[in-house]
């Protein structure tokens, strides 16, 4: 379901980012006016707006240099435009002509000193959007210092120092509340789903009692469906409820119905037209977060691996990169895919047993220079979007995808007779050679632009084994870089940039927490035996497209090397079983069963 484009240096990338995150920190007020006498005022404010055609971000942390607030805070500023908020989060924003106040919410009414909070909020403006530089704190200026404040009379304070009315609620908890890994000394839930098909194989045994994702991939499955889909008929509440009755530790849930989805191919369309971010948001995302907020499922850890490829294809998938479609730059336009994920996060992100982990593609997209800071930080506006980089635990790489985790045999330090295996075809130029090197170093580019350290990543496994007869046991002696790399590549596919229903993959890993050293868990996110798509039009009333991509036949295009597809034959639409394919992945399993 991946469509990865090939991103060698020999290509003209030119790449702007549109949506530049611009940080203003504010100070230079003169005129500081207590209102509170005895109260040592000052406060700073860090303002970001992550800017589009017609709309922004704008993010606001202020942080309290005076005395502690423990009744409340609101935070005020003028637009100098006919910038409109439209939605905020984690504060009440209101705005009345060009002035704008954020109210603290009532979970989070304390400010300590020193502390900050930050809040967020979408709006709509058209000409220039100017960040505001001018913002009070308790109708206190913020100069970013403390304000030296004396009383404002010398009379008796008309109000006593503070104590809160209502001492803070405890709800949402704070993220620090949660454990750092969610998938550590806990056993994952089986879905009893996957289990039955995969049982009703021959050998499937041998495979089902391992956990794998439920892919929440329309609207109808949050409440189950009469089971015409082709993924099963229990909602989220009842694969929860099993949850509980199996003694599960963790749970995986897949957020998947972004609008405009899988703009760069077509197998995985979805429901939503590009423009159905409000149902998006209220028809799939709140419902989902309220079930996951029932205290009934709190000792369980829910984890949500959030929209696949979507972030990723906006960095590569637009016009002007090699293979870029329109329906990418619609989503880029438009802020679908940002926004979309940004409320996913803020949502699920708040629940205090929720672990969100964003998608972040694999090394044969993203592993070339030119696209690895780029999505690092596309995925930075997603969860600044979202109010917070705490709302992201971590990230999952090779969702769906087949590239193999290590390659055994050479690395991207390997020369051949004087000649790096970057230059080879297979590499062309890529910094990685397999998901594991991959997946630790862009774990490091993410903490560099600003998520927390504690993050974590995941590796789906499901499909990348490559074991059986064609797996080399060896290096090849060649002195051809192409040969050498080509007889002793792990990964067999024609090309790195194929994706659907790879001939000749096996089943990998089995899921299992802290693999290696910045890895929070192997998972099993795609199902295996479920199909990436039909390898020729079949119709459907689940928005599935044919991709040429998953026809044996096909012959390629810019993003494959112009290669095969190297997809198998007969394969039914996204999602349904396909059991050629199940057989196949459990007899290249790698470790062998
Ligand atoms: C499909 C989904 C399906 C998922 C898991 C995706 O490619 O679009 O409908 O749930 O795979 O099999």
């Amino acid at each position: 379901m991946t469509p990865p484009p090939s991103r060698s240096p020999r290509r003209t990338l030119t790449r702007a980012l549109t949506v530049a995150a611009a940080v203003t920190l504010v100070s230079g007020l003169g005129v500081v006016a207590a209102t509170q006498a005895s109260a040592a005022a000052g406060c700073r404010v860090a303002y970001s707006a992550n800017t589009w055609s017609t709309g922004f971000t704008g993010n606001v942390t202020v942080t309290n240099l005076g005395d502690p607030i423990t009744n409340g805070w609101t935070v005020a500023w003028a637009f100098a435009g006919n910038q409109t908020v439209t939605q905020g989060w984690n504060a009440t924003i209101t705005q009345s002509a060009k002035n704008v106040t954020a109210v603290s919410p009532t979970y989070a009414n304390s400010l300590a000193t020193n502390a900050s909070a930050t809040f967020g909020f979408n709006a709509n403006y058209s000409g220039t959007n100017t960040n505001p530089t001018a913002f009070t704190l308790n109708g206190v200026a913020c100069t970013g210092s403390t304000g030296t404040t004396p009383p404002t009379s010398s009379a008796t304070p008309s109000s006593p120092p503070t104590s809160p009315s209502t001492p803070p609620t405890t709800t949402p908890p704070p993220a620090g509340a949660k454990v750092d890994n969610p998938y550590a000394g806990v056993q994952g839930y089986k879905n009893p789903e996957w289990q039955a098909k995969a049982n009703a194989e021959a050998g499937g045994s041998r495979v089902s009692n391992n956990p794998t994702a439920v892919w929440l991939d329309r609207i109808a499955a949050i409440e189950g469906t009469d089971g015409s889909s082709s993924n099963g008929s229990m909602g989220v509440r009842d694969h929860l409820d099993a949850a509980l009755a199996q003694g599960a530790g963790y749970i995986q849930f897949v957020i998947y119905n972004l609008p405009g989805r899988d703009c760069a191919a077509l197998a995985s369309n979805g429901e939503l037209g590009p423009n159905d971010l409000p149902r998006y948001k209220s028809e799939y995302i709140d419902p989902i977060a309220a079930i996951q907020a029932d205290p009934k499922y709190a000792a369980l850890r829910i984890i949500n691996i959030v929209e696949i490829d979507s972030l990723p294809n906006l960095v590569t998938n637009t016009s002007g990169n090699a293979g870029g479609t329109a329906a990418c730059d619609t989503m880029k336009a438009n802020g679908g895919y940002v926004q979309g994920v940004g409320y996913a996060l803020n949502k699920l992100g708040a629940i205090g047993n929720v672990y969100n982990y964003v998608d972040a593609a694999h090394h044969g997209w993203i592993g070339w220079d030119s696209n690895f800071l780029p999505t690092a930080n596309i995925l930075l506006q997603a969860a600044q979007a979202s109010g917070s980089v705490n709302n992201v635990t971590g990230f999952i790489v090779n969702t769906a995808n087949y590239s193999a985790l290590k390659e055994q045999w050479f690395g991207i330090g390997t020369s051949v007779n004087g000649t790096s295996v970057r230059q080879s075809t297979w590499v062309d130029w890529n910094q990685y050679v397999d998901e594991l090197t991959f997946a630790q170093s862009f774990r490091n580019q993410l903490v560099a632009v600003g998520f927390n350290s504690s993050i974590g990543m995941l590796i789906d496994t499901s499909r990348n084994g490559w074991g059986g007869s064609a797996r080399p046991t060896a290096a090849s002696t060649s002195t051809d870089v192409n040969t050498f790399v080509n007889q002793s590549r792990i990964d067999r596919r024609i090309h790195a940039g194929n994706w659907c229903n790879q001939s000749g993959a096996g089943l990998g890993e089995r899921p299992r927490a802290n693999p290696e050293t910045g890895i929070d868990a192997y998972v099993w996110v795609k199902p295996p035996g479920e199909s990436d798509g039909s390898s020729s039009l079949i119709p459907n009333d689940e928005g599935k497209g044919f991709d040429r991509m998953c026809d044996p036949t096909y012959t390629g295009n810019a993003r494959n090397g112009n290669s095969l597809s190297g997809a198998l034959p007969n394969a039914p639409i996204s999602g349904a079983w396909f059991s050629a394919q199940f057989q196949q992945l459990m007899a290249n399993a790698y470790p062998a069963l």
